[in-house]
């Protein structure tokens, strides 16, 4: 019976430390099962539990960055979807109140215009993110000539320029790759688009490329207002954008990048930025071309 008695009070005393990390584990998991990702297990050994500690440790780290990021991304989405809701909501009302008169109404419709543009490439942006970001998504690589679909979206945007009576060049000779033509073309449109927006009226686009054995490096270079140094390592980051109060009639949501570095990513490619505030910005893509691949 002593011998009973003390054989199991050894069992409780060798097994206290073993019960103790794996009921903690076991409850901290049933509480980030419920959404609480805060929980943090305190390691009291250096054997395979305390590892096991560490791991637990690390994944609930991990999933609180991605929730933190969840919860980022949706305030910025309502934010960006809201301001120009706002705007569109208060110009209409103003209108239809009769409070705005007549030889002004114009200027109103323009920004509602503009701010209903504006909705309409954040939610294309966001579902093309959000396609691009769901492993899923199917890239449809054909080889053709991206020299004449670069030229291709410098003709589609051209009232974007002529408007602000910028001039075009480019000097590219025709290179052949293999790639997702529909992505591609937004990677072309996006960055020009931004070339346009951030130049001043008569301003001078260069879009040229660089032949370094084989691989190609397609360069759009404005000289326009920059990005100041402190922004360049956040521009392919998602909703930033350099201080919109520097050119408020022309913010947007600070996706487009982010779209163009996703894309390029998913076909190997690269993109390197270089500005200098007040003197222009050049983004280099670099792309192989299909020989390579052959
Ligand atoms: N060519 C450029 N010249 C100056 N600043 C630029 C240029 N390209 C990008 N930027 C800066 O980088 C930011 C991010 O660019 P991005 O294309 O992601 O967003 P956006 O053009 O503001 O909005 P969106 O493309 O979603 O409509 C811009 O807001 C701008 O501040
Ligand atoms: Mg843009």
């Amino acid at each position: 019976m002593i011998v009973l008695i003390i054989g199991s009070l050894g069992f409780v005393v060798a097994s206290t430390p073993i019960i103790s990390p794996i009921n903690q584990l076991s409850n901290a998991a049933r509480k980030m099962a419920k959404g609480d990702f805060s929980v943090y297990i305190k390691k009291k050994r250096e054997d395979e539990i305390g590892e096991l500690v560490d791991n637990f440790n690390y994944m609930s780290k991990e999933l609180q960055q991605i929730e933190t990021m969840r919860q980022e991304f949706v305030s910025n989405v309502s934010h960006e979807f809201k301001s120009p809701m706002t705007t569109i909501n208060g110009f209409v009302q103003a209108i239809r109140d009769g409070v705005v008169k007549e030889d002004e109404q114009k200027e109103y419709l323009d920004i509602i215009h503009s701010s209903t543009q504006r909705l309409s490439r954040l939610s294309d942006h966001l579902l093309q993110l959000a396609s691009l970001e769901s492993e899923h998504h199917p890239i449809e690589k054909h080889e053709y000539l991206v020299d004449e679909q670069i030229r291709r979206v410098v003709l589609s945007t051209q009232l974007l320029w002529e408007q602000k009576n910028i001039t075009i060049n480019i000097d590219l000779p025709q290179i052949m790759i293999v790639a997702d033509q529909d992505l591609m073309e937004q990677v072309w449109m996006n960055l020009l688009t931004n070339a346009i927006k951030f130049s001043d009226r008569g301003g001078v686009i260069d879009i040229e490329a660089k032949n370094d054995r084989g691989k190609f490096t397609i360069v759009f270079r404005d000289q326009g207002i920059g990005i100041p140094k402190e922004h360049l390592p956040y521009v392919f980051e998602r909703f930033y954008t350099v201080d919109a109060s520097r050119t408020p009639q022309i913010s947007g949501n600070g996706l487009g990048l982010s779209l163009v570095k996703r894309i390029l990513d998913l076909h190997k490619f690269s993109i390197k930025v270089e500005s200098k505030r007040n003197l222009g910005t050049s983004m280099y893509v670099s792309i192989n071309e299909t020989n390579d691949e052959k």
